[in-house]
């Protein structure tokens, strides 16, 4: 009998003792997960960067870098904040660095080094995907150069200039920097390519392309992950559109 209470006792003692551990550790593992450290992406930005000129002989975090990893890296099933393979993730400017980004080091810096494995299953973004391009691979490179800042320019300063757009003079890059990474391949995003003129200018033409870039009701807003394209940008594919999408 006395043994019955003491068993009692202990086991009420013993549910009180861990009844908040537990509850506290429920909370507690999560806020190491890459998931909960992941900040929301910045909110819709059109024109407040500051009002800094882009340089042609700086790389910015916030306009280049930033969108590339994005479209290339930060795909659902890789480096997304849901996915996180590896426990990288590459949506913000903290996470980045956390890629073993040495400023002013590109050859001691993992974010660069694996962009040019050999081994295919190595590479980064690994086969079947393709490798990014020389230029693409020498924009990090010369991001990390110039110290790895977390900077930004505006893209549209003093003058954004909607006069003769063409995909050839803007719209290929652009897509290429902030799209194609999710529409490319096999499995393309949304089953929406936008790796050349032809598949651009269907979706140029049947409202898409314009409708998700400037964020418009009906559409899924684009570039999924990422910060909105600046209203010069913006401006550049209405025109583009508008003047019947010229190659
Ligand atoms: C990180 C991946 C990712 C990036 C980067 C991305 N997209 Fe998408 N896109 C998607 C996904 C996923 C869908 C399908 C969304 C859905 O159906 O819910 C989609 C859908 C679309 C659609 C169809 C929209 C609609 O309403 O039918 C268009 C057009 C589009 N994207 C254009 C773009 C453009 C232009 C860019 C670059 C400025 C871009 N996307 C960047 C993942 C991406």
């Amino acid at each position: 009998m006395r043994s019955l209470v003491f068993a009692i006792f202990m086991t009420a003692f013993l549910v009180t003792l861990f009844l908040p551990a537990c509850r506290h550790e429920l909370v507690l593992p999560l806020t190491n997960d890459p998931v909960d450290t992941i900040q929301p992406p910045p909110p819709v930005d059109t024109a407040d960067y500051s009002g800094v000129p882009c340089s042609p002989d700086t790389v910015y975090f916030q306009n280049q870098v930033l969108p590339l990893l994005i479209s290339q890296c930060a795909k659902s099933g890789c480096h997304d904040a849901q996915s996180h393979k590896e426990g990288i993730v590459t949506t913000n400017y903290q996470n980045v660095m956390n890629v073993g980004v040495k400023p002013f080091k590109p050859a001691n810096s993992k974010l660069y080094t694996v962009l040019n494995l050999t081994n295919p299953e190595d590479r980064m973004p690994p086969s079947p995907d393709s490798p990014l391009s020389a230029d693409q691979k020498n924009l990090i490179k010369k991001w990390i150069e110039q110290g790895a800042l977390n900077n930004n320019c505006n893209e549209g300063y003093g003058n954004c200039s909607t006069a003769n757009v063409t995909y050839t003079n803007f719209v290929n890059a652009l897509m290429a920097n902030r799209c194609t990474g999710c529409h490319s391949g096999a499995n393309p995003s949304g089953g929406l390519k936008l790796t050349n003129y032809d598949e651009t200018k269907a979706s140029a033409l049947s409202g898409k392309l314009y409708g998700s870039v400037a964020h418009l009701a009906g559409y899924k807003a684009m570039p999924q992950g990422g910060a909105a394209l600046t209203s010069c940008y913006v401006d550049k594919i209405k025109a583009w559109v508008d003047s019947g999408a010229p190659q």
